[in-house]
């Protein structure tokens, strides 16, 4: 069976929101194998939080709580959801971004669709499904199947509305030491498919928050640039914090396959730039 590690910047151009499932194929055996194995694999995020998986098959839960289960019309055709827990806590929605990301890539990697849901969804009733324990938020689920032969007009009207296939060119999101001057694919040298990796990601309603610096000892600087008002909406649930460890779980597949070796990594006293909040640096190990 294929892995999204084979060919990590593969899989992420490859992988896409579905939000339009065909019911008449659900999830086989050895995929959901595959997948509780990835569950149990990436428990533990970079930035020091364990976070938690559960696999709902909505065929296995009593008609009342499927009544309460809801994606308010978003998600159609799926029966099997991924939900992901992680402690309240500073960081921690980074590590479930990170964690969250990697499985979804390993679905992607056996043929199966998925789509980040952070605002979308019934919280409180999937929380139940989680059994959430005391200081745990459910900050995303994903649907996971097989895509419908045909999207939906609804599934197309929300892509061209969050304009999903586009991303920010690179000018917009990496810079060389300074925070102002842009840094081309040529400058990012053997780091270039990783940063490629992380413009292609994910982001909620398609912000694409992540800005990158390389500095002048080489180490890259991961920052944040928020939209408050989007962040905080949802309460404890940061979706832009969940963009950023997207952008790490990007960064460190591709870079692994190039035979770089190092890990993410938050430091203190890291430089400021205006604007913009400091997530993690990369350390390269050789
Ligand atoms: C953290 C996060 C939260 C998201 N929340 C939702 C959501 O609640 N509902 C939804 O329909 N899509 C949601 N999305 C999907 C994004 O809209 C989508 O990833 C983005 O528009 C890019 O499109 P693509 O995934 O097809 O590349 C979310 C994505 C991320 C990364």
């Amino acid at each position: 069976m294929p892995t999204a590690l084979d060919n990590a910047i593969e899989i992420i151009r490859l992988r896409q929101s579905v939000r339009t499932y065909d019911p008449a194929r659900p999830v086989g055996k050895k995929e959901r194998d595959r997948l509780e194995a990835c569950m149990q694999e990436n428990r533990a995020g970079p930035l020091g939080h364990t976070v938690r998986f559960k696999l709902l098959d909505l065929g296995e839960v009593s008609r009342e709580e499927l009544r309460q289960l809801g994606t308010y019309g978003v998600i159609r055709g799926a029966s099997l959801y991924l939900l992901g827990a992680a402690p309240d806590r500073e960081g921690a929605m980074e590590d479930l971004g990170f964690c969250l990301e990697r499985i979804l890539l390993e679905a992607t990697a056996l043929g199966l669709g998925s789509c980040w849901l952070a605002g979308t969804f019934r919280r409180a009733s999937f929380a139940r499904q989680m059994g959430l324990t005391e200081g745990e938020l459910l900050p995303a689920i994903s649907p996971l199947g097989y895509a419908a032969p045909r999207q939906r007009l609804m599934e197309k009207l929300m892509q061209r509305g969050a304009r999903c296939r586009q991303r920010k060119p690179w000018r917009e999101l990496f810079f060389t030491a300074d925070g102002r001057t842009p840094l081309s694919p040529e400058e990012a040298d053997s780091y270039r498919d990783a940063l490629e990796a992380v413009r292609l990601g994910p982001s909620a309603f398609n912000c694409q928050p992540w800005r990158l610096v390389k500095d002048r000892d080489g180490q890259f600087h991961l920052f944040l640039q928020e939209n408050r008002l989007f962040n905080r909406a949802l309460g404890k649930v940061r979706v832009q914090n969940l963009d950023m460890g997207i952008a790490m779980c990007h960064f460190a597949l591709v870079i692994r396959q190039q035979d770089i070796t190092g890990r993410w990594k938050r430091k203190a006293g890291e430089r400021e730039y205006p604007g913009w909040s400091y997530i993690a640096s990369w350390q390269a190990s050789c």
